[in-house]
């Protein structure tokens, strides 16, 4: 049985029965270290308030050194050492990455790349999420670990497996030949309906048996689209799988025990759909890693804030993130004083009642041994530690907040990660478009407006919401459609942009014209794309500049403004931005990239327009993001500048000035929230 919605898990209150406090710590790896060192490390980790750690993520080769013997002995010790120095364990299920005598014994768990390549050891998650001879092998492991560690006192979550799908979300062998085929019997009953679905009379493609379909591997010229698609939702759905089937042992074994993984919301990791995923945990755990660039801040605001609308305002982990420098980007860039602690607070802002990172102790060998950690290879005598040290502190001080639920906004942004994969595939109109940047530009509109913003899935209730903006809502099934039309006519206020509404659930163009799905109640037609060249751009009359996408626009309905035109380019004096009003509603359109400063004016007018105002002092906007928790505010300083706060009514609670309660409002009084999911009630202990 899954853990009930609103009980507090277990890592959250610890000991147990204790008040809720954040739980804070990382990935300990001590089988790379001797003896001795883990006398110094639970030493250090107490002195840096370290209450959590998760262990045995890579330990597959040392806990099992043949098939089905076990060392137990290293493992036993150092849990019964944490257990003395009173750090918990998020205990991983160890099936991370196959140890040579399981790849030598069978290869056939390798992954194989569309070209036919075999993927070999070498590395770390090297196997077949369809593999049964892998899955027998790694059931057996979480079988052996849960039964030695099921009443360990230092158990406080299960942690399945690592970043299911970092390395091996797509794999083209003959078990996912196999494994695809089942899926698609399944989702299609026929091989006429998959015909159907595929479009396959397009280049006689026409199946007449399951047994004729393959992946999409490396084909003559572009493979069929909903083959690729389908082949995605397959491979999202495999590793899903894989979770349930590591899960259901776990349950079993330890019923009072929460399970878990490590997501990886954050940047271009697009293939895992988290939003099919969040509900098969019992918490939802991310991990994030900042990439440099001017958006680099609001990125972490945008992952941070989706992965707090997945877990529906339930607390949720920060798995990992780190230190200082990763030494996976082409340039690793070392953290700047103060963005340790920053980047974990918009985590705690955003709902993470913990704050861990990869790794506690740096790595002296191996590939990551450029990664940062906890303790850097100069020790504790370093900045870094340091900081760690303060952040300890800080969440220390902020144990009042843990549990408290994130508090939704009146605005929001639709993530959907089948629009993500479709409207990125090849063979479209432009090859330019990014659907992540697209919503990351909408997100950042937001934050210099200083207008809080939810980040959240397409299928996720958005009727509460003043205006929801759906960013290249590509894929629109009927049903999404007519959930949209309602919202509108029911005094919603949407807005869509460029390459949305086109296709069904298929990739099956909706005819008449574009929008397609959104077409009559946008009240605009659009006969022709109009893709712009890299070097090219058009101006609109407001003075905006858009790349990448123009489209050819009518107005077709009634009650539609054009609210700016194109001045220049194949499309002037037509259309760029319109919008339809619908009873007290509407349905607007931006049919260019304008980037996130183009649409900070853009995004003023359609907020104004839906009633939506700053709950931030004017000074403050743009400057600061204000994320809000049942009774805290938080204010995260997004320039590398001092922002002055005197003035604002509450009482900071801690040195750095950065939180106030709330009560009474220190800001114009916010509307009643909407309530488009249920809130965790709050403890009654805080
Ligand atoms: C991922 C993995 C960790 C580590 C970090 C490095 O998050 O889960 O094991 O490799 O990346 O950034
Ligand atoms: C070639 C092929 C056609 C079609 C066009 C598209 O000419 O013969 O079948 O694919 O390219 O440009």
């Amino acid at each position: 049985m899954p853990l009930g919605e609103t009980e507090t898990p277990r890592w959250l209150r610890w000991p147990a029965g204790d008040r809720p406090r954040f739980a804070f710590g990382a990935d300990y790896n001590p089988e790379q270290w001797p003896r001795h060192v883990w006398h110094d490390d639970v030493r250090a980790m107490r002195a840096a308030g370290v209450n959590i750690v998760s262990l045995a993520i890579f330990s597959w080769a040392r806990i099992e050194p043949a098939a089905g013997e076990y060392d137990f002995d290293w493992l036993d010790e150092i849990m019964d050492l944490l257990h003395e120095h009173d750090v918990a364990v998020d205990l991983a299920t160890a099936t991370a990455s196959p140890p040579p005598w399981l790849t030598s014994a069978h290869p056939e768990i390798l992954p194989v790349d569309r070209h036919g390549a075999t993927v070999w050891p070498g590395a770390r998650q090297h196997w077949r999420p369809t593999s049964p001879i892998f899955r027998e092998h790694a059931l057996r492991l979480v079988r052996a670990m849960a039964h030695r560690y099921a009443h360990h006192p230092a158990l406080a979550a299960w942690h399945i497996n690592n970043e299911l799908g970092c390395h091996n979300v797509y794999d083209y062998s003959d078990d996912a030949a196999r494994a695809f085929r089942v899926w698609l019997r399944a989702r299609y009953g026929s091989v006429d309906a998959l015909n159907r679905a595929w479009g396959t009379d397009f280049w006689s493609q026409r199946y007449s048996d399951f047994a004729q379909v393959l992946p999409p591997r490396q084909a003559a010229s572009h493979p069929n689209p909903t083959q690729q698609l389908d082949f995605k939702r397959f491979s999202s759905d495999a590793l899903r799988e894989h979770l349930r089937a590591e899960r259901e042992i776990l349950r079993a074994a330890t019923p009072q025990v929460p399970i878990t993984t490590n997501f990886m919301v954050m940047g271009e990791t697009s293939g895992m759909n988290y939003a099919d995923w969040a509900a098969e945990v019992d918490f939802v755990a991310n991990d994030h890693y900042r990439h440099p660039g001017p958006q680099s801040l609001d990125e972490l605001s945008f992952s941070a804030n989706l992965v707090g609308n997945l877990a529906g305002g339930r607390p949720w982990f920060l798995m990992e993130h780190s230190t200082s420098a990763v030494n996976w980007q082409p340039v690793n860039l070392a953290k700047r004083p103060g963005e340790l602690a920053r980047d974990s607070l918009t985590h705690v802002a955003h709902g993470a009642d913990a704050v861990c990172f990869f790794q506690w102790r740096q790595s002296a060998a191996g590939a990551e041994k450029y990664h940062s950690a906890m303790v850097p290879h100069a020790g504790e005598e370093s900045a870094v530690f340091r900081a760690v040290t303060a952040l300890g502190r800080t969440l220390a001080d902020l144990a009042p907040v843990a549990g408290a639920a994130r508090r939704p906004a009146r605005a929001a942004i639709l993530f959907d990660w089948e629009s993500w994969w479709v409207s990125e595939l090849d063979s479209h109109p432009s090859s330019r478009l990014r659907y992540r940047q697209e919503a990351l530009d909408w997100y950042s509109a937001f934050l210099a407006l200083g207008i809080r913003a939810d980040v959240r899935p397409a299928h996720a209730a958005f009727t509460g919401y003043d205006l929801v903006i759906a960013p290249i809502l590509h894929v629109v099934p009927a049903a999404l459609a007519d959930r949209l039309r309602r919202y509108v006519e029911a005094g919603g206020h949407l807005v869509t942009t460029y390459f949305s509404g086109v296709v069904d659930e298929d990739d099956h163009v909706w005819l008449g014209g574009y929008p397609g799905a959104l077409r009559d109640l946008l009240g605009i037609h659009v006969e022709e794309f109009g893709p712009l060249l890299d070097d090219e751009q058009v101006v609109l009359d407001s003075g905006a500049i858009g790349t990448l996408w123009t489209d050819r626009i009518e107005v077709t309905g009634p009650d539609v403004t054009v609210l700016a035109a194109y001045r220049d380019g194949a499309q002037a004096g037509r259309p760029a931005i319109t919008r339809r009003r619908v009873a007290d509603g509407s349905a607007s359109y931006v049919s260019t990239r304008l980037g996130a400063d183009g649409l900070v004016p853009v995004l003023a007018q359609l907020s104004e327009a839906a009633g939506l105002a700053s709950e931030l002092p004017e000074p403050l906007r743009g400057k600061v993001e204000l994320a809000v928790r049942d009774g805290y505010h938080f204010l995260i300083n997004r320039t590398d500048e001092p922002v002055d706060l005197t003035g604002l009514p509450g009482t900071p609670l801690n040195d750095a000035g950065d939180l106030l309660p709330p009560e009474p409002s220190p800001y114009a009084p916010p509307p009643p929230p909407p309530t488009p999911h249920p809130i965790t009630p709050k403890p009654s202990s805080i």
